[in-house]
C-alpha cells in the first residue's frame, strides 16, 4: 500500500505501567492533537496507529498467564478480561482522538485475529484496508487472541504492525515510547547509558546484552522484544524507528517523514 505509516504507541507511554489501570491523560490528550495536526499538514491518510496495554490488560495477562495458553480451568474467563482490560484503554485513546478531530476506527485483535502457537497466521485486513480508502484512522491494539496450539496467546502491537507491514506493504514504522532510543544502559540509572543510532542483524547480538525487561508487569517481552520484531521488519527492506513520543512535538516530526530522531532499525 503506498507510504503505508504504522505506528505503535506504547503502553508505557499512555498509562503508568506501574499502577494498575492508570491512564496518563494528558500525554493521551497530546499524542492526539499530534496525530490529528500531522495528518492534516502531512496529508497523511495512508496512517493506522495501534496501542499498547500497560498497567490495564498487563496485569490481567499475568494473573491469569494469558500468554501461555490455556494452561487452567480459569484460562477461559482470562480471556474474557484481558480483552476487556485492553478495550477500556482503546476506549480511552479512540476517545481523544475523536475529540481532536479524528475519525479514528478501534480494530478489535481478539476479534479479528488468529494465532497459531503465539503468531498470527489469520487475519482479514480488507475492512482495514477499506476503512483506509475511507479516509478512516484504524486502532489496532494489543491484546489476547484465541490460538490453534495452546488456546490463548497475547498478540502485542508488534505484532500486529509486523503482520500488517508485510501484509500490506508499509514504508514506515514508528514505535513511540518514553525513552529515546535504544541506549547501552538504562539511562534513568546510568548517567553514562549512551543511544544506539543505529540497529542491524550485525550489531543485534551486541546490542541485545543491554537490552532488558521494561518498568512494571509485562508479558511481552519488553524492548527485546521490540527490537527483535522490528529486525525482523528489516529483513523485509522495511525500516523501523523508536523515538521518544513524551517529548512534545517529536511524533508529530516523526510523523511528518523526520527520521533519526531515535534508534532506527534497518
Ligand atoms: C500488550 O500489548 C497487550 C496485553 C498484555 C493484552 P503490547 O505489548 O503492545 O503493550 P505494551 O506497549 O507493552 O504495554
Amino acid at each position: 500500500m503506498n507510504g503505508l505509516i504504522l505506528v505503535k504507541i506504547g503502553g508505557s507511554l499512555i498509562t503508568d505501567k506501574t499502577k494498575a489501570f492508570t491512564p496518563n491523560p494528558e500525554t493521551i490528550e497530546r499524542i492526539a492533537k499530534e496525530i490529528q495536526e500531522a495528518r492534516k499538514e502531512g496529508n497523511l491518510n495512508n496512517l493506522v496507529v495501534g496501542h499498547g496495554g500497560g498497567s490495564f490488560p498487563h496485569r490481567s495477562a499475568a494473573k491469569y498467564q494469558t500468554h501461555k495458553g490455556i494452561v487452567n480451568d480459569d484460562s477461559y474467563k482470562g480471556i474474557s478480561v484481558v480483552h476487556n482490560d485492553a478495550a477500556r484503554l482503546n476506549s480511552i485513546f479512540v476517545d481523544a482522538l475523536l475529540k481532536n478531530g479524528v475519525n479514528a476506527i478501534p480494530v478489535q485483535t481478539s476479534a479479528v485475529c488468529l494465532a497459531e502457537d503465539g503468531k498470527i497466521v489469520h487475519w482479514d485486513s480488507e475492512p482495514m484496508r477499506f476503512s483506509l480508502e475511507n479516509n478512516l484512522l484504524p486502532v489496532p491494539y494489543g491484546d489476547v487472541a484465541l490460538d490453534t496450539k495452546k488456546g490463548c496467546t497475547i498478540i502485542s502491537t508488534e505484532l500486529l504492525l509486523d503482520y500488517l507491514a508485510k501484509k500490506l506493504g508499509a514504508t514506515r514504522v514508528i514505535i513511540a515510547g518514553k525513552v529515546d532510543g535504544v541506549f547501552t544502559a538504562d539511562p534513568a540509572k546510568d548517567p553514562n547509558a549512551k543511544l544506539i543510532p543505529e540497529i542491524t542483524a550485525e550489531n543485534f547480538e551486541e546490542v541485545k546484552k543491554y537490552l532488558d525487561g521494561s518498568d512494571g508487569v509485562d508479558v511481552t517481552g519488553g524492548m527485546i522484544h521490540k527490537v527483535e520484531q522490528m529486525l525482523e521488519l528489516a529483513k523485509s527492506g522495511i525500516q523501523s524507528e523508536i523515538i521518544n513520543a513524551d517529548k512534545p512535538g517529536v511524533l508529530k516530526r516523526a510523523l511528518l517523514g523526520e527520521t533519526n530522531l531515535g534508534t532506527v532499525i534497518r
